[in-house]
């Protein structure tokens, strides 16, 4: 009997402890039941590798093709006409409607263009589209050759892009002329180009996709997408390559604290187990199911539960190419949601707060009909019990907190609606995901007891699906991640477990910001405004708002002799440096000059005692802090709000 039939008739109270309790206890044994819902080309023996610990590897020994198990196999099973992705962009008035047996089509062919332009196994590809069906076609037709992609969120600008591609050393790039926001068509070859000519690697060849709306004039490493999907190489297509489970399957960037972006490694046969695990277990979406999933391509719950989730499981995805609110109004994920049946829906809170703050009553929700939602799921962020409470009354649907990173690749913490649904708590995202080991340490690195707060950690190994390293740099996974705590992935998030088993995360305990559900590094915004000649030195903190999360916020400290008559020119173009060099969604929400940052006797930057004294929390101020009067002038600076 299967693990969903074992389930099925039998969730009942208990059914996940004893779930959770047999991943911990065999994990070798519960993965290698999960891996058989995946097509293996050569099905592993070796399930949990641990020879080259703290360096795990899942089904070591065993060999399929994601991209076939996302698409070929979905055909070959009689899904041909099944609708695999419904593309709708109010943003373009276009919607288009792609079958799994289109959808193979049109991989196949851009894995032979790809092929065309020499790419082979092994060799990047960076993908910097916005929310167009090229982009998904783009990364399996990757997967199907064994070419690793590296999607870029379209809304970097070109410094963060140009990082990326001296990281990944992409041999081609695949864009588009422009994406479309609803203030402004996006002009992405400009950006592009730039990134180029500032990245020290040049890629080969450059597939852009000419959209109607602002056509990009193209150069002599560009190529037409169109005419790239007509060419010999892609009509003659590419057949799926054999990977090891362990080759990676793209590399996704992420922010950490400094300016340089941390290359998540996915490897392909442990994301394709935990992911389809996920989808059945977690996501309670079956094969013919829609899901719904409101993020971009670009971050990694698009990754997981846009492109390869849904597609792993034969489900139907929705590529949404439009905004909560505007697009043309808030009721645009109620009319996704009936229109194309989804079962499960999929957002950040922050888009439902948009959404509350237009329309409180939620009454364009009456103007559709919803028979087939069953769930609503939320991450990125924090769930506030206040936006749970809205959600919840508005849908009348369970909704369900997920908390989990660009590293985990999938859920560590999560109400296993798929396993059995538990009691759900406001601003806890319930309790860790099986194959988790979710602990509380202190400082000391000892677990702490039941409502004691302290830096969540996950006890190694941690499942499949989650990084074994960082793209090109062991070190830097090790330092970053496991040197901490001895044994223990950090996850960098704080927070602490009930009596009750569940987790209540509280938000980082470094500097990385959270904007809107985008991950976005303080390094990087401040690299932006140290470049200007005014400023001696600066500091961006994350400080709370009731819509986005956080929104950014510079102290910045001028060199000596700026008259102040120059201060507001200086604010506004450091604000406008931040848009260029990191992008729009980093737009700063004010730039105070000061005259001094508080810093330790070693001269770190107190940026959290800042953040919390904005928040109006009780700052931590730490006995090592340099001068205490420079955190009593900037009290009154912190405190202020537009
Ligand atoms: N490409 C180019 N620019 C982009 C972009 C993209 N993909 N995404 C956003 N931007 C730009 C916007 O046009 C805007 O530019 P502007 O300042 O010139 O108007 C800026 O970045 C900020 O955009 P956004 O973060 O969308 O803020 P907003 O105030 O327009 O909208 C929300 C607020 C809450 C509706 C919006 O942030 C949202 O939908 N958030 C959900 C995010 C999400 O799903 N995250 C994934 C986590 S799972
Ligand atoms: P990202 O890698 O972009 O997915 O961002 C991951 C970070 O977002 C986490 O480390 C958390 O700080 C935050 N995060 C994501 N989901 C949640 C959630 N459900 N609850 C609290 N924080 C979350």
């Amino acid at each position: 009997m299967s693990q969903r039939e074992a389930t099925r008739g039998q969730a009942t109270g208990g059914y996940y402890d004893r779930v959770y309790e047999e991943s911990l206890a065999d994990p070798g044994g519960f993965w290698a039941e999960a891996a058989r819902a995946i097509d293996w080309i050569t099905p592993p023996t070796t399930i949990l590798d641990d020879s080259t610990a703290p360096f795990y590897r899942w089904f070591s020994d065993g060999e399929l093709n994601v991209c076939y198990n996302a698409v070929d196999r979905h055909v070959a099973g009689g899904r041909s006409e099944q609708v695999a992705i419904h593309y709708d962009s109010p943003l373009t008035r276009r919607k288009e409607t792609i079958t799994y047996a289109a959808l193979l089509s049109r991989v196949r062919a851009a894995a032979g263009g790809l092929r065309g332009l020499g790419v082979e196994k092994g060799d990047r590809v960076l993908i910097y589209m916005p929310m167009v069906p090229e982009a998904v076609i783009t990364m399996l037709a990757c997967a199907r050759i064994g070419a690793i992609h590296s999607v870029v969120f379209g809304g970097f600008a070109p410094q963060e892009l140009a990082a990326r591609i001296d990281d990944a050393t992409p041999k081609v790039i695949v864009s588009a002329s422009c994406g479309i926001e609803p203030s402004r068509v996006v002009k992405y070859k400009p950006f592009l180009d730039e990134a180029i000519r500032r990245a020290t690697h040049k890629p080969e060849h450059c597939v852009i996709l000419q959209r109607e709306q602002e056509r990009a004039e193209l150069g002599e490493r560009d190529i037409d997408w169109m005419d790239w999907e007509a060419g010999t190489a892609a009509q003659e297509g590419a057949e799926p390559v054999t990977m090891t489970s362990t080759d990676p399957l793209y590399i996704l960037y992420t922010s950490g604290t400094t300016g340089k972006p941390k290359g998540i490694y996915r490897d392909c046969g442990g994301y394709a187990v935990a992911l389809r695990w996920s989808m059945e277990y977690l996501y309670d979406v079956a094969a013919g199911e829609t899901m719904f999933t409101a993020s971009d391509v670009g971050w990694v719950v698009g990754h997981s539960y846009i492109v390869y989730g849904p597609l792993l499981t034969g489900a139907t995805t929705v590529l949404y190419e439009g905004k909560p609110v505007g697009t043309p109004d808030a009721g645009a994920f109620w009319r996704i949601a009936a229109e194309y049946n989804a079962v499960a829906m999929f957002t950040a809170p922050t888009a439902l707060r948009a959404i509350r703050k237009v329309d409180p009553q939620a009454s364009l929700l009456s103007n559709y009909y919803l028979p087939a939602l069953r769930t609503l799921y939320l991450a990125g962020e924090r769930l506030d019990p206040d936006t749970y409470l809205w959600a919840a009354s508005t849908l009348h649907v369970p909704v369900i907190d997920n908390w989990w990173q660009t590293e985990t690749g999938w859920p560590i913490a999560c109400n296993p609606k798929g396993l059995e649904l538990l009691p759900i708590k406001a601003g806890s995202p319930t309790t860790a995901v099986p194959g988790f080991d979710v602990q509380v340490l202190d400082e000391n690195g000892e677990p702490v007891g039941p409502g004691t707060e302290g830096a969540i950690c996950i006890k190694l190994p941690m499942p499949p699906g989650t990084l074994p390293t960082l793209w090109g740099d062991d070190d830097r996974y090790v330092n970053s991640y496991l040197s901490a705590y001895p044994g223990y992935y950090l996850t960098g998030d704080g927070g602490y477990i009930d009596d009750d088993g569940y987790l209540f995360v509280m938000g980082r305990t470094d500097d990385v910001l959270n904007i809107a559900g985008h991950r976005l590094s303080t390094g990087s915004l401040e690299a932006a405004i140290a470049g200007h000649k005014a400023v001696a030195e600066c500091a961006v903190i994350g400080v709370r708002d009731e819509l986005k999360g956080q929104i950014p916020r510079a102290l910045v400290v001028l060199k000596a002799g700026i008259a102040d008559t120059d201060s507001a020119r200086i604010r506004a173009e450091l604000a406008e440096r931040v848009r260029a060099e990191v992008g729009a969604v980093a737009t700063l929400d004010r730039v105070d000059i000061v005259a001094a940052l508080p810093k330790t006797r070693s001269g770190k930057i107190l940026r959290r005692t800042m953040r919390e004294i904005a928040d109006g929390d009780n700052p931590s101020v730490p006995a090592t802090i340099e001068d205490p009067t420079v955190l009593d002038t900037l009290g009154p600076v912190l405190r202020r709000v537009n």
